[in-house]
């Protein structure tokens, strides 16, 4: 097991219900740390990058429509494992198949507004982060860091 990083977004259903407390309470009792955290307006031209592996699917434009619909909070989260952690915290993507206790079971209202995203890998992870992250905006639970 080895120290990860990940990128969430608090998606708009979920900013525009005040959720952002109560998501990042369900992150913290999970042993992920929050070592970035931004309220942004995402551009099209951000989102239509975001997505950009999901263009010919018929919901991106909608998908794009939604991200963009109101600000939304982009964070970088820290932690063992923070990837696979963070993707059964928030359960499985549309919220009728989601297990109980999940941040999408609990405040999701559909598969489209499902109130966060987390990279799915690795690589993903490294892109995201950078997308919305320099280097000198995280700063991390490592040692040097909280010393
Ligand atoms: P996310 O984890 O952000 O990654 C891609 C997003 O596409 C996903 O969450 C959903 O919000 C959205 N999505 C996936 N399938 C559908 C669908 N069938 N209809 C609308 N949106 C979808």
């Amino acid at each position: 097991m080895a120290i990860e990083r990940t990128l969430s977004i608090i998606k708009p259903d979920a900013i525009k219900r005040n959720l952002t407390n109560a998501i990042n309470t369900a992150i913290a009792n999970s042993d992920l740390h929050i070592i970035a955290q931004k309220r942004i307006r995402m551009t099209k031209e951000q989102a239509n990058i975001f997505y950009d592996s999901h263009k010919d699917r018929p919901f991106f434009d909608e998908l794009v429509d939604f991200m963009i619909s109101s600000p939304v909070v982009v964070q970088v989260l820290e932690g063992e494992s923070a990837i696979s952690v963070y993707r059964n915290l928030m359960g499985d993507t549309n919220p009728a198949r989601a297990a109980d206790g999940t941040i999408r079971k609990i405040f999701a209202k559909s598969i489209g507004e499902n109130s966060v995203h987390g990279s799915d890998s690795a690589v993903a992870a490294r892109v995201e982060i950078a997308q919305f992250f320099s280097d000198k905006e995280i700063v991390g639970c490592l040692r040097q860091h909280l010393e």
